[in-house]
């Protein structure tokens, strides 16, 4: 699979199969975020691999963590791309049935702006892992909802006070892959403005140049 397939083939997937993940498959998704660009250099990544009671135990207190914010949600019939209330209080109780749960760290000390690049780099690191994942045909959801749960991600994964929770993501085959949800301007007619005189860009100068 190129880059491009890849990039258009992932899909935020919530529903797994139960069949295991190798330790090399792992090792294979965590050194392409590994590879990720960083400011300075810094690579301010690591990652924790969670499966089994571990895994469980993070479903159960999500679940409970999460339901009273579900609340607040229009319940919308799953629609083959996002989940309705209850699609989504079962995927959050086992994190979609996945062997395992990958977690991305960052540093937490310095200044902010040093702290907001370390997010940054991590956030590289986070989409090559998506991607090699789905290179590999293993389903992955970026997720930052269950930091709404740190305190009890921090003590259940003895995770130290010098490094911040980026976001984590189930890992596994897939189940159900969700359809692509709708791109805003597929066209990219808003998304990209030319400024320049390359002809071939048809580029013009930006308002009040
Ligand atoms: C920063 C970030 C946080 C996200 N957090 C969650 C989350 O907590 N739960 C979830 O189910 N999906 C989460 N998603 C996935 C998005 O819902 C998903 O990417 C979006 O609906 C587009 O679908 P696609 O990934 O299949 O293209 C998150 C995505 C990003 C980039």
């Amino acid at each position: 699979m190129d880059a491009f397939e890849a990039i258009h083939e992932r899909r935020s997937v919530r529903r797994f199969k139960p069949d295991p993940v190798t330790r090399e498959d792992i090792m294979q998704i965590v050194d392409a975020a590994n590879w990720a660009p960083s400011a300075m250099n810094r690579q301010p990544w690591e990652f924790i691999a969670v499966s089994g009671e571990y895994l469980q135990k993070m479903g159960q207190s999500f679940k409970t963590v999460i339901e009273p914010h579900l609340k607040e949600w229009d319940d919308k019939p799953d629609d083959g791309s996002s989940l309705s209330r209850e699609g989504f209080l079962q995927f959050a109780a086992n994190y979609g049935n996945a062997p395992v749960v990958l977690v991305v760290l960052t540093k937490a000390e310095g200044e902010p702006r040093l702290h907001t690049a370390d997010l940054e780099s991590a956030s590289a690191a986070m989409e090559n892992l998506l991607l090699a994942a789905t290179a590999l045909g293993l389903g992955t959801c970026w997720m930052t909802g269950p930091l709404l749960d740190s305190e009890y991600l921090r003590r259940l994964l003895a995770i130290p006070d010098d490094k911040t929770i980026v976001a984590l993501t189930p890992l596994g085959y897939p189940a159900v892959v969700p359809k692509a949800p709708k791109r805003f301007d597929p066209e990219l007619t808003q998304k990209i403005r030319w400024v320049g005189n390359l002809p071939e860009f048809g580029g013009v100068k930006p308002d009040g140049a």
